[in-house]
């Protein structure tokens, strides 16, 4: 089947469940004041054991069946989130939060520049003075970009319960002049070999260019590092954990 992840919530809950990216933003969500707002939110990985914990927290998301299980979430650990439709480049909601978090990569999801400042100006009309911008986003893995196109390599192998061990792998064609690369999930499940072919196409944002994005939209890079474990930023970083204020 040739479709989008997004269109499978259940397929990507069993590949991507949530990990260390669950006490890193609990732990921003516990230190912030004036309301939580996560944009592309998803399935409600990050959003339902927030609210559970007690955090107000409000969830944004493009995807409609993405959206409708974050709800089925919510609703299954009897918590209330406000889970909205909408667009992280153009969103209006009313009101400023003291904590707004893009987690997982998913700003990459933008692939224009125009479309990532849209983004921030959009992030920036909706944060309470004083609050922070927070996002993880991978470093651009320069081998990586580099590997030849339409050759698969393997990405995982993981045990679920839903579909049993489903194996992935993926082919990355990077078009250098966008800094886009477009890559396809092969996606298999037993006794069924390609039960998915997903494309994936994600942006690059070079460790450079980041903070005059940022600075393009009037934030500030306040603090860079390397994982969500804290550790120091440097050319061998998997992640950019970036947290963010407001000139
Ligand atoms: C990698 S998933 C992350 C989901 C969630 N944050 C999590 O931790 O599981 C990326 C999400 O970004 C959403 N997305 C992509 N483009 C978007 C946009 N322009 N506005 C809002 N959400 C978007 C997708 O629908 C998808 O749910």
């Amino acid at each position: 089947m040739n479709s989008d992840l997004y269109e499978h919530p259940a397929l990507y809950d069993a590949l991507l469940p949530v990990r260390a990216h669950l006490p890193y933003y609990m732990e921003l969500a516990r230190q912030s004041s004036g309301g939580i707002l996560e944009l592309a939110c998803g399935t409600g990985q990050l959003t339902v054991p927030l609210a559970a914990a007690g955090l107000p927290v409000v969830g944004l998301d493009l995807s409609a069946p993405m959206l409708n299980t974050a709800r089925e979430r919510a609703a299954a650990a009897n918590v209330s989130v406000e889970h909205l439709l909408g667009d992280m480049r153009n969103f209006n909601l009313g009101r400023g939060f003291g904590l707004i978090f893009v987690a997982r990569n998913s700003l990459l999801h933008l692939h224009s520049t125009e479309d990532i400042l849209a983004t921030f100006a959009a992030i920036k009309r909706h944060l309470a003075p004083g609050g922070i911008f927070a996002f993880d986003i991978f470093n651009p893995n320069i081998p990586r970009l580099a590997r030849p196109a339409q050759q698969r390599f393997p990405v995982m192998q993981v045990e679920t319960e839903l579909f049993g061990t489903l194996s992935v792998e993926e082919t990355n064609d990077y078009d250098a002049a966008a800094q886009v690369t477009r890559a396809r999930w092969y996606v298999s499940a037993p006794g069924k070999p390609d039960a998915w072919i997903l494309p994936m196409e994600l942006r690059s944002i070079f460790p450079q260019e980041l903070p005059l994005l940022l600075t393009a939209r009037g934030f500030q890079l306040k603090s860079r590092v390397g994982d969500l474990y804290e550790t120091s930023f440097d050319s061998n970083s998997r992640s950019q954990v970036c947290l963010c204020v407001a000139d």
